[in-house]
């Protein structure tokens, strides 16, 4: 495979060159660095199949020259992180709909194969225990950024439905559900890197809301096969598919997970989502998926427990030098 990654200097776009590089394929990673590091790359950048391209995917043009070097796209790249969607709205949109769009135009100029990361968010309020693929998509006002990440993702599975049924493009859309593991920053609203940060420093573990949120992390170990084996599955194309983990845990016994397993004194305070994240957010209350999919389409059966996710982020963020954490 010869193999592009936008977002590849990503948490999980990272994970997934290193997977590539490992099994003998070509990669080519092209990132703007909004969100990724190339520390995140530090240890393949030498690598003789490895290439790194600083640049956006909205670059239309340095997209479409990319594209027809390899025959594989995994678009990873995106604004990414409700602190990032708080903050650059606008910005966040463009990228996540335009760059997109680019990445798909592009793929069927050169007819590569394609990935498309979408996420859970499409479901957004919808609380049902085991959401299926086929599901409804309860959000709310378009004019609240809060659902804009979501609106923009929804957006991009229908652009990549289009392509697949009109246009004959060989792509398939992955609705990531929360993926962790060592390399996420805390630095962009996610919460366990966060947590682990908070309780490492001494620092109160910050819950936003009741903390009875009920959420399911999967390891980005678990994750990266699973996409690489899916954008080789023809049944998927034209298709999403629900990638994640069924083990379920409170935003509030996690806290108590990451003191347990850190060893950490910390006190666990409450801020309201106004004072955490700003107005106008709303959370939602479970966010749990339904597999099955990805079970018969490529067997996918994550194997690490929550805590082995919390052990091997607690054992990244305890290294000395590591510049990544975000206390808050
Ligand atoms: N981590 C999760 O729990 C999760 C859940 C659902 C969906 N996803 C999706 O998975 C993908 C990867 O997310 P991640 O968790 O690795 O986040 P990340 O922020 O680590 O990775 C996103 C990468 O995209 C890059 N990027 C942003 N804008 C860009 C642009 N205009 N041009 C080029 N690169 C750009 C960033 O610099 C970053 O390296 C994203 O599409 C995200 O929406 C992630």
């Amino acid at each position: 495979m010869k193999a592009l990654i936008t977002g590849g200097a990503g948490f999980i776009g990272s994970h997934l060159a290193d997977h590539l590089l490992t099994a003998g394929h070509d990669v080519v990673v092209l990132d703007d660095l909004a969100t990724g590091s190339l520390a995140n790359l530090s240890s393949i950048s030498d690598h003789p199949r490895f290439r790194y391209v600083e640049g956006s995917v909205l670059d239309e043009a340095l997209v479409n020259t990319l594209a027809s070097g390899v025959d594989t796209i995994f678009h990873l790249a995106a604004a990414v992180g409700s602190f990032v969607i708080r903050d650059r709205t606008l910005q966040s949109l463009r990228t996540n709909i335009h760059g997109t769009e680019n990445v798909l135009t592009a793929a069927h100029r050169h007819q590569n194969r394609v990935l498309i990361a979408s996420s859970s968010e499409v479901y957004g309020k919808n609380t049902k225990i085991g959401l299926c693929e086929d599901d409804d998509r309860v959000v709310g006002s378009p004019l609240l950024h809060r659902w804009s990440y979501s609106e923009a993702k929804a957006v991009d599975e229908s652009l990549t439905h289009s392509y697949v049924t009109e246009l004959g493009l060989q792509a398939v859309i992955v609705r990531l559900f929360n993926t962790v593991g060592p390399r996420q920053s805390g630095r962009y609203g996610m919460v366990i890197p966060r947590f682990v940060a908070q309780a490492l420093a001494g620092a109160p573990l910050t819950v936003f809301g009741t903390g009875a949120q009920i959420r399911c992390f999967c390891h980005v170990q678990d994750v990266v096969p699973a996409l690489v084996a899916l954008v080789d599955a023809r049944d998927a194309y034209g298709t999403a598919v629900n990638v994640g983990s069924t083990e379920q845990v409170s935003i509030a016994d996690l806290a108590l997970r990451v003191l347990a397993l850190t060893g950490s004194s910390s006190d666990v305070v409450h801020l309201t989502y106004e004072q955490g994240i700003g107005a106008g957010y709303e959370d939602l209350q479970r966010r749990v998926p339904d597999c099955t999919r990805a079970r018969k389409l490529i067997d996918f059966r994550p194997t690490r427990t929550l805590d082995d996710i919390l052990r091997s982020v607690i054992d990244e963020q305890s290294r000395p030098n590591l510049v990544r954490a975000a206390v808050r």
